[in-house]
C-alpha cells in the first residue's frame, strides 16, 4: 500500500509528479494530499483530475501522513520548515526546489530528520525528466524505497552527491531551454525555407526525436555525426560554419553562466 504524502505546493512540478503518480498506481491516490498558500481552485482542479485529497492548512493534516513533498519556491523554504520544525514526528521530508539541498532542510528541521532532495526537468510532465537526487544523513532503507516510488513516476533519475545536484542542475534542468532555442532557431530558419510554420515544427521536432532514439542505441555522438558528415560535402560546411562561430565553446560557457548564476556569483 502506498505510503501517505503531503505536498505542500501544487504548482506545475507537484502536478507532474502527481500525474506520474496517477498513472503509475491505476488512479488510486486516496493516501496523497495537497494544499497551496490560498488558491483554492487550483486544488479543486488537482482534486478533480487525480482523485487526491485537498487541504486548507497543511499543518491539519501533518501528523497523518509518513512523507511530505516540498513543491513550493525555494524562497518559501525558510518559512515553511521552521513552523514544521515545531510539528514533525520524524516524517520523510523531500524538497525539490532548485538550490535547496539536504544540509538546507537539516539545518532547519529536528535532528535525525530524514530528509532528501530531488531536482526533476521540465519533461517530468510527460514522464521523462532526468532527475537528479541526493538524501541527508539519516535516510533509512524505507525512506530510499519512497524516494524510488516518487522518482519512477516522473521519469530516469541518477544518484550523486549534493554538490553534484548543485553543478549538474545546469544540465539536466536548463540545457533542456538550450536545445529548445536551438530547436526554436532551426524552426524559423526551415520556415525561412517557404514551409509553413505547423509544417516547419513537424520536420524539426521528428528530426530531433529521430537524433534521440539514435544516440539511445549507445552510438556516440561524434560517431552519428560522422555517419552524417561526408568530408569535403554539405552537412560539412554547416558544421564548419558552426565550428567558426564557436558553437561548442558557447554552449560550454553557457552551463559555466548557469551555474555562476545558481550560485548567486554575478548578482
Ligand atoms: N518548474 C520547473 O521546471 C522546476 C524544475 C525543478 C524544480 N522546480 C522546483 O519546484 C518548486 C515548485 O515549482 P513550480 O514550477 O511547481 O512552481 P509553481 O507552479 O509556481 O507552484 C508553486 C506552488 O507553491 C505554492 N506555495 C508558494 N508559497 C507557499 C507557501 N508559503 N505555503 C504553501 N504553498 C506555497 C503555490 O501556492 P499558491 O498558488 O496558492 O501561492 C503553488 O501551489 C520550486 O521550488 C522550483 O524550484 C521546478
Amino acid at each position: 500500500m502506498m505510503q501517505s504524502i503531503l505536498f505542500i505546493g501544487a504548482g506545475r512540478m507537484a502536478e507532474s509528479i502527481i500525474a506520474g503518480l496517477y498513472r503509475k498506481n491505476g488512479g488510486n491516490l486516496e493516501n496523497v494530499f495537497i494544499s497551496n498558500r490560498n488558491d483554492s481552485n487550483r486544488l479543486e482542479f488537482l482534486v478533480e483530475k487525480y482523485e487526491v485529497k485537498m487541504v486548507a492548512d497543511w499543518k491539519e493534516i501533518i501528523n497523518e501522513v509518513e512523507v511530505i513533498v516540498l513543491a513550493i519556491p525555494p524562497d518559501q523554504h525558510p518559512i515553511i520548515l521552521e513552523q514544521m520544525n515545531l510539528l514533525i514526528t520524524n516524517q520523510f521530508i523531500v524538497t525539490i526546489a532548485a538550490g535547496i539541498g539536504p544540509t538546507f532542510l537539516e539545518t532547519y528541521l529536528p535532528e535525525k530528520t530524514p530528509v532528501a532532495w530531488m531536482m526533476p526537468n521540465t519533461a517530468a510532465e510527460v514522464g521523462h525528466s532526468m532527475t537528479l537526487f541526493t538524501y541527508g544523513n539519516h535516510v533509512k532503507v524505507q525512506h530510499e524505497q519512497t524516494m524510488e516510488f516518487l522518482l519512477n513516476a516522473i521519469g530516469h533519475s541518477h544518484y550523486c552527491s549534493e554538490n553534484d545536484i548543485h553543478l549538474l542542475t545546469a544540465i539536466t534542468g536548463s540545457a533542456p531551454a538550450f536545445l529548445y532555442l536551438f530547436v526554436e532557431a532551426i524552426i524559423d530558419t526551415t520556415e525561412q525555407l517557404g514551409v509553413s510554420r505547423k509544417v516547419a515544427s513537424e520536420l524539426v521536432s521528428e528530426m530531433v526525436y529521430g537524433s534521440i532514439e539514435m544516440l539511445k542505441t549507445g552510438q556516440e555522438p561524434q560517431e552519428l555525426r560522422s555517419q552524417v558528415t561526408t568530408p569535403g560535402g554539405a552537412t560539412a560546411e554547416g558544421i564548419k560554419v558552426l565550428k567558426e562561430g564557436g558553437f561548442e565553446e558557447l554552449l560550454k560557457k553557457a552551463v559555466l553562466a548557469t551555474n555562476k548564476k545558481a550560485k548567486g556569483e554575478n548578482e
